[in-house]
């Protein structure tokens, strides 16, 4: 059995082991307190690039209603600008200072930094909150670390977000969906509260175009109090880092495989290379999971060049343990090498980096309005992203970049910046939330990007459609107002309340748990024979979402068993969340005045109840079809049912489907069959008046 690396005499602070297929491995969590003191932090902090401009940060702060902070990944802008602010008092007299980050991995990360940095228990005076996780204390809590989406939801309760002093707003550059929408809000916020500041803050930012947003006003904007209010232009201030220069290398001819590719880079970097930390970006886990399978094979053959290295994957999702694990120093005379989604391109810093290979890809969001299919696709990263990514080698010494694409292709083919989230979404979740702001003239406000009238159409369309809003484009009451509440997919907030009417709540609830997760089963390359058996074994006839009931059932009889998991094939960490989750929505349809209900063995009021939400998911085997054809009841897409189903080859006449992903087709995931006469009977408006075009059942 070959191993990357052997635990010797000089064995890190955790212990390593290694699985029984003999490769992958993994360290036991190592203790969550480094030892560090107090005063050696206060040195640590002192060093960052940021403390020079602490003084400075502060006085825009307080004479500037927004202050735009540019600044390299690592120079200390979202651990140190919260703890100077809390300083300067901005968190006295039960105020909070606010710190968004678009992802849930860098909320938690950052906070329990920080809360070490300050010697203090993460929830207490340094808390976060991501959705469906809230560890911070009314009245202790001073900084607070939360998603964008989390704030957004803020805002229902309390629209003008009055316990916070300041928020500041990380990672701007990214334009995610929530980030823009809060931009937009939090500059009509201002308006109403002159007390609040802003800043924005990022790694690479068009400083420019985001100060004149936050400079002009639309006419009916309303009064600001600029006599006695801070100066409304905002500030930009640039933070020098002391990034050390990055070599580029790239390839001479365009590759065909970036995995390949990626794993020979990095193979020889360890053989060539002096000592540093290698930094991969792949796109996602599938790929991330097979780079890492293919490094350990290729160890195995050849144990003793490659010994000493140690691999790492870096994706969101990830279980605590392995995130600590990132983030422990690299044991003398090995190689960490981690293989990431772009989450490492400027929302962690990641110490000890000095070589960066970069597969010139990430997966992005497209909505296509007209087929109304939204998909993550593997798509070129922009040239500000590709410089993002080389940067990340020069951290701690000079560093070099291996692209893995041709400098042509760089210069000609990459885009300068990304196109906003905005502007590639289905608008659906963001429309539900501006309603419940009360938000109605949507395409007039003002946003940094307008979203497309087509998308916005397509969302209406689709909520009236779940009845969610009725004819005059305002939330329905009760269903459109309670499906604002929930903090999930509108179409899976339907599915709750109807399963409430039809007494499935209680199975429904799981099934919204598990498909909220990214995968109850472990991740393997194409097919798997113990995998498949296993499915089999907890299949229902009825199909995806009922075979999920089974292995719930399953995973509480065996007492919540790691082993038991460990056995069947199905990942523990995830069904760890989905009880979590199933807990969450618990007590929030409780808050809504529901008790949950189970039905039994009536799996038809299940089936129902998510027709109820995915009833324009429908659709229907084409007749004479040999390969499993089905073809949407709504566009006439053409579809097929993924083969990690249970309906795989069974090809019920008619299905509804979770969600569509395209590969080299356009695969169904999460299939039920159903009877199309409950289709007309869940939403008669939208099969029978609004579409007189298709079949009447
Ligand atoms: O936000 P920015 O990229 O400017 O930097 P930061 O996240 O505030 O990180 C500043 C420094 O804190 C990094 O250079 C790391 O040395 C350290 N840090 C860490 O050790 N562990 C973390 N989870 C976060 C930051
Ligand atoms: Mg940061």
């Amino acid at each position: 059995m070959s191993q990357f690396w052997k635990p010797g005499t000089e064995k890190p602070r955790s212990c390593l082991v290694d699985d029984e297929e003999g490769g992958v491995l993994f360290y036991a969590a190592p203790p969550s307190s480094s030892g560090h003191g107090y005063s050696s932090f206060e040195r640590l902090r002192q060093r960052l690039p940021v403390f020079k401009y602490r003084t400075a940060i502060l006085y825009l702060v307080e004479k500037h209603a927004t202050t735009i902070i540019v600044g390299e990944t690592g120079s200390g802008k979202t651990t140190q600008i919260p703890q100077y602010l809390k300083e300067a008092g901005w968190a006295e007299g039960g105020r909070v200072i606010a710190c968004t980050q678009p992802r849930r991995l860098s909320v938690q990360s950052v906070a329990s930094r920080v809360a070490e940095e300050m010697g203090v228990k993460v929830g207490e005076e340094v808390g976060y909150t991501i959705r469906f996780e809230d560890k911070t204390n009314q009245g202790v809590t001073k900084i607070k670390f939360l998603t964008d989406g989390v704030l957004l939801r803020e805002m229902m309760n309390d629209p003008l977000l009055t316990k916070y002093s300041v928020i500041m707003v990380d990672e701007a550059h990214e334009r995610s969906l929530s980030t823009d929408t809060l931009l937009g809000l939090l500059k009509k916020i201002q308006r109403r509260r002159p007390e609040l500041r802003l800043i924005i803050s990022s790694a690479t930012i068009e400083a420019k175009s985001m100060s004149n947003f936050f400079r002009t006003r639309k006419k009916n904007d309303g009064q600001a109090s600029e006599d006695n209010g801070p100066n409304i232009e905002p500030s930009i201030l640039s933070v020098e880092g002391k990034g050390f220069p990055v070599e580029i290398f790239y390839v001479e001819e365009p590759v065909s495989d970036y995995l390949r590719a990626a794993v020979d880079a990095v193979l020889l970097i360890h053989e060539k290379e002096p000592v540093g930390d290698v930094l991969v970006f792949l796109t996602g886990q599938d790929d991330i999971d097979a780079a890492v399978q293919l490094l350990t094979d290729e160890a195995r053959e050849t144990t003793r060049r490659h010994s000493g290295l140690l691999v790492l994957s870096l994706y969101s999702g990830l279980s605590r343990a392995d995130q600590d694990l990132i983030f422990t120093p690299t044991p003398k005379g090995k190689r960490k090498v981690i293989i990431s989604t772009n989450i490492a391109e400027t929302s962690l810093t990641l110490e000890g980096v000095v070589y960066v290979v970069d597969s010139g890809f990430s997966k992005q969001r497209f909505y296509n309005p007209i087929s109304d299919i939204e998909n993550l696709v593997v798509a070129p990263i922009s040239k500000a992203s590709a410089r993002q990514r080389a940067g990340r080698a020069g951290r701690v010494r000079p560093g070099k970049c291996f692209r893995l694409y041709t400098e042509d292709f760089f210069v000609q083919d990459m885009p300068v910046e990304g196109i906003p989230e905005m502007q590639r979404s289905n608008l659906v979740s963001f429309v539900i939330q501006l309603k419940a702001l009360g938000i109605d003239n949507i395409l007039g406000f003002d946003w940094l990007a307008l979203p497309p009238p087509e998308s916005m159409i397509r969302a209406l369309e689709v909520l009236y459609s779940l009845e969610i809003l009725d004819e005059d484009a305002k939330l329905t009451s009760p269903t459109g107002f309670q499906v604002a509440e929930i903090p999930l997919d509108p179409m899976i907030s339907k599915m709750i309340l109807t399963a409430d009417a039809l007494g499935c709540l209680e199975e429904i609830i799981t099934i919204a748990a598990i498909l909220s997760v990214q995968s109850i089963w472990v991740s393997v390359r194409g097919t798997h024979k113990g995998l498949d058996e296993v499915k089999l074994r907890f299949a229902a006839a009825e199909g995806d979402h009922v075979s999920f009931l089974n292995v719930y059932k399953a995973f509480l009889q065996s007492g919540k068993s790691s082993q038991w998991c460990y056995k069947n094939y199905i990942n523990y960490h995830s069904m760890k969340k989905v009880v979590e989750m199933r807990e969450q929505l618990s007590r929030l349809v409780r808050r809504l005045g529901i008790i949950p209900k189970s039905c039994g063995m009536d799996m038809q009021a299940v089936r129902r109840a998510i027709i109820s939400g995915f009833f324009a998911h429908a659709s229907q085997l084409e007749e004479y079809s040999q390969n499993g054809m089905y073809k949407t009841v709504r566009s006439s897409q053409e579809v097929y049912i993924h083969p990690s189903s249970v309906l795989f080859r069974v090809n019920p006449k008619w299905v509804v489907y979770h969600s569509l992903v395209s590969t080299d087709k356009h695969y169904m995931h999460n299939v039920i069959a159903i009877d199309p006469s409950w289709l007309t009977e869940a939403a008669p408006h939208f099969y029978q008046q609004r579409r007189p075009s298709i079949p009447l059942f």
